[in-house]
């Protein structure tokens, strides 16, 4: 049962000794294989090296890729795909002028997705998102990491996270869940956040951790949402369940939030487009992954990750999408990558190992995908016939990706 591709044009993000991320300069190696061949078997990277090598046993299915080039596919380390309904509306109040904390402020923003996944039922969130799940596979993503956070009532929230469970049993590609109940305060709970976040803790938390319904905790840690105190409200409670940090820091206030991530040994500090000199500072020399949403910063006009800053300073990045109906209804990763090289400076080299290695490790699955090394997933992405992978970037908004391969087979 081995697949054997051929004729690789190049073979991108090749790893021979497995690495759990790239930080600083190491990002600028990109290490490929020219006119390269690679073996699947059962559903694993088997094999790979220049076709000079290449084995002459026989295969099941050989796959001449004469011209084209085949990479890792993309981790998508932050969404929220899991929702009900669309906010085009609010699009086009910001047209018109308004900002998203105005619209916010006026009952629109997470409490308007909120009231629409409530009045939805679970089968129909699960359509719902399986058809945006089934889109970002076919643009390539092949481990997606899944936040709740649009329930805001202890049932909407375990509705939401039964969704991403069952999305993870019917799907082959490696999903995380995260546990992202304190995403907003509701209205019902205006005037009185600590008993929002006491809910939170004594009647959601336990049931999620019973039902085994999330690896991570995360908390929209920014003014007028959740304060620094809140945050570690929050993380200390997950932490007693053995619900690892990744949280939403610094999108519109740098308020501490970084700090606090690091404190409870955070897997990921998310955002990050306003970053103090000393935000940078405490993440250097931390396990910490800090992860860009360049797709975010394009559809609301806010400043992008100083990504340039950060990686000459010697931290790592990675890169994802933010896939959500308010701040980034979009979930191409293909985007992300290139709206990271034209707006952040970043090289082609660095957006990749940022969308693949770094993004793999930003959900703890740095060692079952995000590069070509033995034993991994066969999760790939074969391109159309193109010249250099510096195209994918270059041709942006232009799909490059010709078939994508979930654990070696055609999806
Ligand atoms: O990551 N910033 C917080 N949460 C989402 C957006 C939420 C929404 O507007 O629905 C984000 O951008
Ligand atoms: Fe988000």
């Amino acid at each position: 049962m081995a697949t054997l591709f051929k004729n690789i044009k190049e073979l991108i993000q090749v790893r021979t000794e497995a690495v759990s991320f790239l930080s600083g300069k190491e990002m600028s190696e990109l290490p490929t294989i020219k006119n390269a061949f690679l073996v699947v078997e059962n559903g694993l990277i088997a094999d790979f090296g220049a076709m000079d090598n290449c084995p002459n046993n026989s295969f099941s299915k050989v796959i001449d890729s004469t011209g084209k080039m085949i990479l890792p596919s993309w981790c998508d380390s932050h969404t929220h795909i899991v929702y009900a309904g669309n906010r085009e509306g609010e699009f086009v109040d910001r047209i018109n002028g308004l900002s998203y904390e105005e619209i916010a402020n006026n009952g629109g923003g997470i409490l308007n997705s909120a009231k629409k996944l409530q009045a939805t039922s679970e089968e129909d969130l699960y359509q719902q998102s399986k058809a945006r799940l089934e889109e970002v596979i076919s643009l390539g993503t092949g481990a997606v990491e899944i936040k709740s956070g649009y329930g805001l009532t202890v049932d909407a929230e375990l509705k939401m996270l039964r969704v991403i469970k069952r999305l993870k049993e019917n799907y082959s590609i490696p999903i995380k869940a995260t546990f992202l109940g304190a995403h907003a305060v509701p209205k019902e709970y205006k005037n009185n956040k600590d008993g929002y976040l006491e809910m939170l803790i004594n009647d959601v938390l336990p049931k999620v951790a019973e039902e085994d319904l999330a690896e991570y905790i995360d908390i929209f840690c920014e003014t007028g949402y959740f304060t620094v105190a809140d945050t570690e409200l929050i993380l200390e409670a997950g932490k007693k369940y053995g619900l690892i940090p990744k949280i939403h820091v610094n999108q519109f206030t740098a308020i501490g939030g970084v700090q606090a991530g690091i404190k409870y040994n955070a897997l990921s500090v998310d955002h990050l487009e306003e970053m103090r000199d000393e935000d940078i500072a405490s993440l250097q020399n931390t396990t910490t992954m800090p992860v860009a949403l360049p797709s975010c910063s394009y559809f609301l006009s806010i400043p992008y990750t100083p990504a340039r800053k950060m990686i000459d300073a010697g931290l790592p990045l990675a890169l994802a999408t933010d896939f959500n109906p308010g701040s980034t209804p979009s979930g191409n990763m293909n985007f992300v990558v290139s709206t990271a090289c034209i707006k952040m400076k970043m090289t082609p080299e660095e957006a990749i190992n940022a969308a693949t290695i770094n993004g793999a490790y930003a959900m703890g699955l740095e060692h079952k995908v995000g590069s070509i090394t033995k034993g991994k997933q066969a999760n790939l992405i074969l391109t159309k016939p193109i010249n250099s992978y510096g195209f994918i970037p270059y041709s942006f908004g232009v799909n490059q990706i010709e078939k994508v391969y979930l654990k070696g087979i055609e999806s």
